[in-house]
């Protein structure tokens, strides 16, 4: 308190001394704190307050010379040309961002609006042609992602549209796991879909065993905790991969033979690796090391290095790629690269990818197209959109059927009415995104209709047996 009014009395001073009778005297109460802004007073050496100046003050306090308007002393021209300066930039600037501000909405409604496009291709003639019997034929795996609103669609279409499955999200290490924890595992969603494809003869594609995304679906929801309590957290999760990798590759020994080991292991826009727990606590080497332990598990398998590359000739490719090559010359148990192939954004040209898979392919490791989905906004500008779309998955279709090490390509899901891309933002807003090879209605689409197409003009070198 006595404190308090020592300073109401000094700020008083301050304020009176400072700018005289020209402004009320600044006002401190008590328990308030002094302003930052208040003059801090100078103390002569013997203790007495000085009263010859401040060392900052108040800007509105401070003596300053107005410029009236004829005023023509230099200090006002230069002042004056400043401020007609000043008052131009600002003018400039708010021009500019109300034309940005008008053209990030017109990209917004352009992006965002809804709109639907003529479904031309429910009344053309199309062929009745199954397309997984030419698959087989030309040992062309074409699969889909199963997520437990298809099983009944799968049940039905494997074999007659489908040779290989992959489960969608059973098999992911967090979803094994009872409340998504480290600690007891719960097999059964995804033995019922394992039992389901294999009583339907498909190949399978086991997915993921590591993955940094998702917790509590991806990887455990507590494994972060868990490290960071651990008193050597390389070696704690060295060993938790090792029991997980042991224990999902034994449960499912002789029913899955290829596996997505690493998924995603890059940042998802930049060619950096993804700052996750598994790369955060062994630094790049998680690779090598899941790999080591899967194929120590399970030798039989084929093990897949799984990646989402927006494009296939930029630096983000490119850093995967050396990914790969490195730990192929390192002598990592690693046989085939999975390009997801998501096709959000972009457009890749088709010509690029087959180039991708070419230098893969020259590395000795097997390729496959593991989660395509080609969203239809991308092909807005034709006026048939679906039939674009059709032409884009026929093309890549027949690059991947030219290319020897090409083994295939799974969809990531089967009909446009349960595509994962409706629920993720931005895409959910950007409808319809309709990326599959059936439609809403579980109709097949032109992209269905190209692969067939695609399939049948197969180089006849690819006929024989599926690997
Ligand atoms: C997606 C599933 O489709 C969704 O149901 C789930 O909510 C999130 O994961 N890359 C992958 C897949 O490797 O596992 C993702 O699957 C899609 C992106």
């Amino acid at each position: 308190m006595i404190a308090h009014s020592a300073l109401h009395r000094i700020n008083r001073a301050i304020a009176h001394e400072w700018h005289g009778t020209r402004t009320a005297p600044y006002l401190l109460h008590d328990g308030e704190r002094l302003p930052r802004e208040v003059p801090s007073p100078r103390w002569h050496s013997n203790g007495a307050l000085a009263t010859g100046g401040w060392r900052r003050g108040p800007r509105a306090l401070r003596p300053s010379h107005r410029c009236g308007p004829r005023d023509e002393s230099r200090y006002c021209r230069t002042v004056k040309t400043w401020q007609l300066g000043l008052r131009r930039i600002a003018k400039i600037l708010l021009y500019v961002s109300a034309a940005a501000f008008a053209l990030a909405i017109l990209a917004a409604a352009y992006l965002f609006w809804p709109r639907s496009y003529a479904r031309t291709y429910v009344d053309a003639p199309a062929t009745t042609d199954a397309v997984a019997p030419l698959a087989s034929a030309a040992r062309f795996r074409l699969g889909a992602a199963v997520h437990d609103t298809e099983v009944d669609t799968f049940a039905a279409a494997a074999g007659r549209d489908f040779n290989s499955m992959t489960p969608a999200n059973a098999t992911k290490w967090g979803n094994l796991l009872v409340g998504g924890k480290l600690g007891k595992y719960d097999f059964t969603t995804a033995d019922a879909l394992v039992e389901l494809a294999l009583a339907k003869a498909t190949h399978l594609r086991g997915h993921a065993l590591v993955w940094g995304r998702y917790p509590g679906a991806g990887h455990p929801s507590d494994l972060e905790d868990v490290l960071k309590a651990a008193p050597d957290p390389k070696q704690r999760l060295e060993q938790i991969l090792r029991e997980h990798i042991d224990a999902v590759l034994a449960h499912f020994h002789g029913r899955i033979p290829q596996w997505d080991v690493v998924n995603e292991p890059l940042h998802f826009w930049k060619p950096i690796w993804d700052d996750n727990v598994f790369y955060r606590t062994l630094g790049p080497e998680f690779v090598a090391t899941a790999f080591r332990l899967a194929h120590a598990a399970d030798p039989s398998l084929e093990l897949v290095l799984n990646e989402q590359l927006p494009q296939y000739d930029d630096e983000h490719a490119e850093k995967f790629f050396e990914i790969v090559q490195q730990l192929q010359q390192s002598g990592v148990p690693v046989h085939g690269v999975g390009l997801q192939s998501h096709v959000l954004m972009v457009l890749p040209s088709v010509a690029s990818l087959e180039a991708y898979m070419h230098r893969i392919a020259e590395l000795g490791l097997f390729i496959e197209i593991t989660e395509l989905d080609v969203r239809l906004r991308l092909f807005a500008d034709d006026p048939d959109p679906y039939a674009a779309q059709g032409r884009y998955f026929r093309d890549l279709a027949a690059a991947c059927a030219r290319q020897p090490a090409c083994r295939g390509i799974t969809l990531w899901g089967i009909s446009d009415r349960f595509t994962w891309i409706d629920e993720e933002p931005p895409f959910r807003w950007m409808q319809p995104n309709d990326p599959l090879l059936f439609d809403q209605d579980n109709r097949r689409k032109p992209a269905y209709l190209g692969i067939i197409d695609a399939l049948r003009r197969a180089p006849p070198t690819r006929t024989g047996r599926l690997p």
